[in-house]
């Protein structure tokens, strides 16, 4: 397996173009379940995540083909073959869960495994579970599995109301209401840009959804779905991370594609830290002198607010600031995985539950790193960007799961950042 080693080397200066945003990309393509017709996917991301979700849903009979060098994925569901989502794939990426609304609602019946634990915590299905049963699924749990069952005739429209915030399971309840019978009314909806994607998509497959990117989302079932061709929105979490390396290590980037309506929490919490940003009409661009930056307390929320997955990377900012801070993470309850190794490299961190105190320091030194999860350890590749000497990164594979070519990108810009053979 490789290893990225980055030596710590100045400010950056350059463009980097963001891609197609991973998660949405995963959810949209459970959406080409939905329709007997194509659905071809632009501006996809070239991610083992996707390859991962793509082999899924080949298991389960739709045919997927990578175009244009990957960057254009063309899925055609015409015949469902299976409607059982097996463990070996289910266990390797959540967001496979999500196939369940569409199978559930296209064939009457659907059998996914259980995601299982992951590093960054328990991550439940419970409301996903419950919002399929408002729809008038009978459910079951067996061995693993969860099999769904539609009433005959079909789901049945219902009034779906989260008592907090749930991205995913949002969004299998408004794939499953697309095609039941009579209107779903989703309360406390997700109000994230994937989820307003995947909406976006659905509208141009047929799906009749009004209200996407507020709390309140209204679906009106219609009786099928046809094909469409839908662009990925831009990625705000590598956006969000890109932004950060000359936070870190000082310069001026242009993000190409970036927009600060995707990332606008974010962007006020790194002005905050006295770095500068710019929107053009065609992308962002952060500046930054290289001195220290002031501390900040961040709290992670559901969007439009901070999100949990740029704080492992804001962390990483935050280590080298000029005093303390205090990240307090809400989504996740085990999601400071990258502390004990940042502080490995010199930083200081102290974690008590879902609060990391950071108290800045003014150098810290490359070392033998290895986080359990894909943000973890792109934030420690970030550190390494103004650490002394040499960060050595293992276990690339978590960050082939959701950066696409990091090195070239990071290269590009001036980071001496290398992948090797381990
Ligand atoms: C989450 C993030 C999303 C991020 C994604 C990938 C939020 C609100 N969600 O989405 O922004 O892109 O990870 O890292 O920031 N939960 C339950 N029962 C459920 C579903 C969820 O208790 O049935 C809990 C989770 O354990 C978690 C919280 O709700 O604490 C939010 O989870 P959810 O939004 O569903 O997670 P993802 O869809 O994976």
């Amino acid at each position: 397996m490789d290893k990225i080693v980055v030596t710590g080397n100045g400010p950056l200066n350059g463009q980097i173009p963001i891609s197609g945003a991973k998660n949405t990309c995963l959810k949209l393509m459970t959406a080409a379940l939905l329709s007997d017709e194509p659905l071809t996917l632009t501006n996809v991301p070239r991610l083992s995540d996707i390859k991962t979700l793509g082999a899924l849903l080949e298991s389960l009979g739709c045919e997927v083909a990578l175009l244009n060098g990957g960057n254009v994925m063309a899925l055609s569901a015409g015949t469902i073959t299976s409607r059982k989502a097996e463990y070996d794939m289910v266990r390797k990426l959540r967001a496979s869960f999500n196939v369940l609304g569409p199978i559930l609602t296209r064939e009457g019946e659907a059998t996914v495994s259980l995601p299982g634990g992951c590093a960054i915590g328990a991550r439940k299905v419970d409301l996903h579970l419950m919002a399929l049963e408002k729809l008038g699924a009978t459910l079951t749990l067996e061995e693993g599995y969860v099999h769904a069952k539609a009433p005959e005739g079909g789901l049945i429209g219902a009034v779906i109301e989260f008592p907090f915030v749930t991205v995913g399971g949002t969004e299998n309840a408004i794939t499953a209401a697309t095609l039941a019978n009579g209107t779903t009314v989703i309360k406390n909806a997700a109000r994230e840009p994937d989820t307003v994607d995947l909406c976006k998509c659905l509208s141009a497959m047929g799906a009749k959804i009004d209200g996407a990117g507020t709390s309140t989302i209204t679906i009106e079932g219609v009786d099928r779905l046809h094909g469409a061709t839908h662009e990925v929105i831009a990625d705000r979490i590598e956006l969000g991370t890109f932004m950060i390396a000359p936070a870190i290590a000082g310069g001026e980037v242009e993000l190409l594609g970036g927009r600060r309506d995707l990332v606008e929490a974010f962007c006020g919490k790194l002005e905050a830290t006295g770095v500068q940003i710019e929107e053009t009409d065609k992308s962002l661009i952060v500046r930054h002198d290289g001195s220290r930056l002031k501390p900040v307390d961040v709290e992670t929320e559901p969007f439009p607010g901070f999100p949990t997955d740029l704080q492992a990377q804001m962390m990483a900012a935050l280590c080298f600031a000029d005093g303390v801070s205090v990240l307090h993470e809400t989504i996740f309850e085990n999601r400071f995985m990258h502390a004990p190794e940042l502080i490995r490299m010199g930083a200081q961190v102290d974690v008590q539950g879902g609060h990391a105190t950071v108290t800045g320091v003014e150098a810290m030194k490359g070392a033998q790193v290895m986080a359990t999860d894909l943000r973890a350890s792109v934030s420690l590749i970030l550190a390494g960007l103004k650490a002394e000497g040499e960060t050595v990164v293992g276990r690339v594979y978590h960050l082939d799961r959701g950066y696409e070519r990091i090195e070239e990108k990071l290269g590009a810009v001036g980071a001496k950042i290398e992948r090797m053979p381990e």
